[in-house]
């Protein structure tokens, strides 16, 4: 359950728009009314807790990021990582929610893999605030409807279903280590399975809208120490003007790709 204090790091519209729809559903004509509710009825609040705790997410969730990863960005850092005799991509998938992001990230790297010679070996560390969402994850079921953004060769290249649940490829989950991390954690700059930062790629999307700008910055500045030399870090379309704010260069425009702005 989210603290008081915690609520305070969100947007106010962003709070104040989870409790009007809180005030709908429970016929509180007033705002008064409804913080008399959330403070008598446990489960009230629990709802509105979980209402600010968004884990909505698509595969390949924006296309014109994902194509411009597929065709320039990944293939750039797989040249460099081969010109450099490094072993392996790293890749950090920060707020991954139920892990269609680092699943999607992955499948264009196995794709590319094959045409790269030699293959090169990649790492992703997918995380999230939420335990339940990370085991989720981990886990790699969906429902067929959740799968709308996903061609039927990769359909039946990458998952295995059985009526209407699809389950992700093993060979796809090898390559990703989940783990629960807070990117507010004053003490840590990056998961701590990755031993180091020094990722070639981060995505950190759609989740600093929902907070404050001193919040925003301090995910930010800790992002930008785990980024490696010549990385790009990628966000949500929305939260474009938010890096850009905080020293980062959009590489193609409206790209949602970006490198900070001194390299
Ligand atoms: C809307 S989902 C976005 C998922 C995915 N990145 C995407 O773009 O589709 C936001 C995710 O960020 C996670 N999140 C929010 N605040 C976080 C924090 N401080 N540290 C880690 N994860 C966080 C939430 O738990 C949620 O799963």
């Amino acid at each position: 359950m989210l603290r008081q204090d915690e609520i305070h790091m969100f947007e106010d519209s962003f709070v104040a728009k989870a409790r009007e729809n809180g005030m709908a559903a429970t016929c509180c004509a007033s705002y008064e009314d409804y913080e008399a509710l959330l403070g008598r009825d446990p489960a009230e609040q629990k709802l509105f807790n979980d209402s600010l705790r968004v884990n909505y997410s698509e595969f390949f969730r924006n296309s014109l990021t994902f194509s411009t990863l597929e065709h320039i960005i990944l293939p750039t850092l797989i040249r460099k990582a081969r010109e450099e005799n490094r072993r392996e991509l790293r890749i950090w998938s920060a707020g991954c929610a139920l892990g269609q992001e680092p699943y999607s990230v992955a499948i264009l790297i196995e794709e590319l893999g094959k045409i790269a010679v030699p293959p090169i070996d990649y790492r992703i560390f997918a995380t999230d605030l939420s335990m339940v969402d990370i085991a989720a994850a981990h886990a790699g079921c969906y429902s067929a409807e959740s799968l709308g953004n996903i061609s039927g060769k990769r359909l039946d290249r990458w998952f295995s279903h059985k009526n209407s649940v699809y389950t992700i490829s093993p060979e796809l989950t090898s390559h990703i280590e989940f783990s629960a991390f807070d990117l507010l954690d004053a003490q840590l700059s990056s998961p701590p399975s990755s031993i180091f930062g020094g990722f070639d790629l981060i995505l950190c999307c759609n989740l600093l809208f929902y907070y404050k700008p001193e919040y925003r910055k301090s995910i930010l500045d800790k992002l930008i120490l785990s980024l490696g030399r010549e990385a790009y870090l990628v966000c949500g379309e929305t939260e474009r003007g938010y890096i850009i704010e905080n020293g980062f260069r959009e590489v193609y425009l409206q790209s949602a790709i970006f490198k900070p702005t001194n390299v």
